[in-house]
């Protein structure tokens, strides 16, 4: 299977930011690997008809668990995908962090974007502090168990786990593969005895301050199947990198 790099353009780009960034990555752009793309939602329709000719898919930063009703300023999943959207980050560390989302909530928004038909890329991952005290593991399976609790639905085609350690999120610090790759592994051990119909074959993407010069020693490992791009998604010629095979 290809190497998939999504890009998480978190709260960033304006409307002519967009076209501009399309205009330069699509001139060079050759599909060796998948690109995908989540801008600000209201973005959407506009990323995914400027990527369509070239196959890249656009996607949401996170839903509502609700697919209509009296839920002030939320987005659901239903709308999303009928602007566009192909998949939706769920679960980032920002949206756990910030927006105090847990993964028991989490485990509700799963449920109705895939019921909606949206592919879902889960993400988990560690602070600092619980990987200084030996906790990293015991955290990802808790957060697995929780978000992914009781979900018949899902499958090899609509779900992608993300590893991303929260210490590593925009600081420039990477994991080392050798650090992605051990929970990369466990990860995989984890969805395999959940699901046993397609555990195995799971995308588990890397994300934390990823870039060109680090990719290709993550990509290498076993278990990585990707990556999950801030900061270095934002630049074309950064993420076209990121999309070439080396
Ligand atoms: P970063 O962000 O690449 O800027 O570290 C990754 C993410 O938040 O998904």
């Amino acid at each position: 299977m290809k190497k998939l790099m999504v890009a998480n353009w978190k709260m960033n780009k304006n409307v002519k930011e967009c076209s501009d960034f399309f205009e330069a990555f699509n001139a060079k752009y050759t599909q060796q690997r998948d690109a995908w793309i989540a801008p600000q939602s209201i973005h959407l329709n506009l990323v995914k008809s400027l990527g369509e000719k070239k196959g890249i898919l656009a996607g949401a930063q996170t839903a509502s668990e609700h697919i209509s009703g009296a839920y002030t300023g939320e987005i659901s999943p239903r709308s999303l995908k009928e602007l566009g959207a192909h998949f939706v980050i769920l679960g980032h560390s920002e949206r756990r962090q910030y927006f105090k989302e847990t993964s028991k909530l989490l485990n509700a928004k799963i449920r109705t974007a895939i019921q909606e038909g949206l592919t879902v890329i889960y993400c988990v991952g560690e602070t600092l502090s619980e990987r200084e005290s030996g906790k990293t593991l015991s955290i990802i399976e808790d957060q697995l168990h929780q978000g992914l609790n009781d979900l018949s639905k899902l499958n090899v085609q609509n779900f992608v786990v993300a590893y991303e350690p929260v210490w590593a999120i925009g600081t420039g610090k990477t994991a080392t593969p050798k650090e992605a790759q051990e929970v990369h592994a466990f990860i995989r051990k984890v969805l395999s005895g959940k699901f046993p119909a397609f555990g195995n074959q799971t995308r588990i993407l890397y994300g934390g301050s990823v870039k060109p010069d680090n990719v290709e020693e993550l990509l290498a490992q076993k278990d990585i199947d990707g990556a999950l791009v801030g900061g270095a998604s934002l630049k074309a010629q950064d993420f076209l990198a990121l999309c070439k095979d080396k």
